[in-house]
């Protein structure tokens, strides 16, 4: 078993040009591709795996916002963005892409040292996996068709327009800081959206290297605006009457206010939000192959994913093996700061969400759990965020531990016998992300995948995404679907265009 050892800071392991970004000051707002300090006013960003901070960032108050929403509305109406060939707008998200991909140590750092999550993970799954978003999206632009109507009505030529919805606010969390800014970018600038994208508070640097980067790739004035700060920032752009459209992932307690506030503006609305996935392994299934999956499944990112496999329903005959095992592999885990070398899983972002995970691996033993890999955990005041991956075994399914979404790295595993019983169990939960099946017999995976009531569901794999395949939730994990076809819709408006001919 590896733990973390406390480090003063870690700017001193940043390559030559990340260390610059960060030490360059201010870390400012962008709003039509001028950067500013806005009322002046800043908060502090830290590095998770010190608790130690890093740098200043400006931070929008409703002025600010209501700038940013101007020059958005401003580019918009008025600006070459809205005339601009699909082919010139698909060639600009594109050399985004490239100066994204060109920068990918640097992005890499820098979200590594924000987040807290590994180097080599940013590296090989956020900055690529965002890159590859842009792309796909790029390809969207020219490919936004409408349709000719057949009316009863004579001689009446019916057609359809898709046209951009308008002013998009995006409002952004900080598991995946970097890949969630090309989630939110992509389908919107392929639409022919403006926008004003507000990273979370802990994490904004890569988003304002990103959008250094749109500037450099030459987006015209107004299109990509930026602004950081808290919740009270993001409210204000929620409630600014100039925007058209909002796209929010975080919290679900956040979620249903800003959906009670389009419902009350009638603003559009997509919503991607927390889960509490159910991850079933039956008795059939490639053992080797579903530990390994259930296991990267809760644990990756330190279990701060939306849709991370958090409940574990495995079959009685293969429980014990199931859970010895992923409890050896989670003792076994190198925790460590972001950029050490080795560290397999980061810290928790920040001292409220330690404080977040903690309590609810304190109220599982309250409430008679056990545990057989971590448990609660401690910290000097100088130390990072550290929580040991932790399995809860045989758990009730009243606990708070099972019902309530961690987002951390916790487990917890209890057995069954029936399919039919262990849909039910699997669907008593008030999210609706992801759940995962795990068998060799292909009528099982099917008919599970059928009665598990979620947006998606991963047989004998876990926690797969790829742009062209919609990602979303039911129930309380949201409304909408990112990625895909699907994703553009909630940028789209369609225009019904009638002509007599006659
Ligand atoms: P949060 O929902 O408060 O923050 C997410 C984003 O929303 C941030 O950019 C934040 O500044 C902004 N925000 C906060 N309050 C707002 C408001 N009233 N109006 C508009 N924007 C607002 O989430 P937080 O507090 O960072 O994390 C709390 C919990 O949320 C986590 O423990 C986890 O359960 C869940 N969460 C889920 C995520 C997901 O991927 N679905 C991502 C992050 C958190
Ligand atoms: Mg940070």
């Amino acid at each position: 078993m590896s733990t973390s050892a406390a480090v003063t800071s870690q700017i001193d392991r940043l390559s030559p040009t990340a260390r610059e970004f960060v030490e360059a000051a201010p870390h400012g707002l962008l709003i039509a591709n001028q950067w500013g300090s806005g009322n002046g006013s800043e908060f502090q960003t830290e590095d998770p795996s010190t608790g130690a901070p890093i740098c200043a960032v400006a931070a929008a108050d409703p002025a600010d916002v209501d700038r940013a929403v101007a020059a958005a509305r401003e580019a918009f109406d008025n600006g070459p963005w809205t005339t601009m060939a699909p082919a010139e707008r698909a060639m600009l998200i594109n050399k985004l892409a490239d100066l994204i991909e060109q920068d990918t140590e640097t992005l890499a750092e820098l979200e590594a040292l924000d987040n807290g999550k590994p180097l080599v993970m940013a590296k090989i799954v956020d900055v690529p996996t965002a890159v590859r978003h842009l792309r796909y999206f790029a390809g969207w632009a020219t490919k936004l068709e409408g349709r000719t109507i057949p009316v009863t009505t004579p001689n009446m030529f019916v057609y359809t327009r898709r046209e951009p919805v308008g002013v998009c606010a995006q409002i952004i969390p900080w598991n995946f800081p970097l890949m969630m800014a090309a989630w939110k970018l992509a389908p919107a600038l392929a639409a022919g959206c403006t926008l004003v994208l507000k990273p979370a508070e802990q994490t904004p640097l890569t988003a304002i290297r990103i959008g250094q980067l749109a500037v450099k790739a030459g987006f015209p004035p107004g299109v990509i605006n930026i602004v950081n700060g808290d919740g009270a920032t993001g409210a204000a752009l929620v409630d600014h009457p100039d925007v058209d459209k909002i796209a929010f992932t975080g919290s679900t307690a956040v979620g249903r206010e800003i959906g009670k506030k389009a419902g009350e503006q009638l603003k559009r609305v997509t919503l991607e939000l927390g889960g509490k996935s159910p991850n079933i392994i039956c008795d059939d299934a490639d053992l080797k192959a579903a530990i390994r999956g259930s296991f990267q499944g809760i644990y990756f990112n330190t279990g701060q994913a939306c849709n991370a496999g958090s409940r574990l329903f495995v079959h009685s005959s293969v429980y014990d093996e199931v859970t010895s095992k992923i409890a050896e592999m989670a003792d076994g885990a190198g925790v460590g700061a972001s950029l050490a070398e080795g560290t397999q899983f980061g810290p928790v972002v920040s001292a409220r969400q330690f404080e977040t995970v903690n309590g609810f691996i304190q109220s599982g033993f309250e409430e008679g759990a056990t545990a057989a890999a971590g448990g609660p955990a401690e910290r000097a005041d100088d130390d990072g965020y550290f929580i040991r991956p932790t399995l809860f075994t045989d758990v009730k399914p009243n606990m708070k531990i099972v019902r309530e979404e961690i987002f951390g790295p916790v487990l917890v595993a209890s057995k069954f016998d029936e399919i039919e019983e262990v849909a039910a169990a699997a669907n008593d939960n008030p999210y609706g992300l992801a759940a995962g099946v795990w068998t060799r017999d292909i009528g099982r995976a099917h008919r599970l995948a059928s009665l598990l009531r979620s947006g998606m569901v991963y047989i004998n794999a876990w926690g797969m995404a790829d742009p062209a395949a919609p990602f979303g939730g039911v129930k309380a994990s949201g409304i909408g679907r990112e990625m895909g076809g699907e994703n553009l819709d909630a940028y789209l408006e369609t225009k019904t265009v009638w002509t007599n001919l006659g």
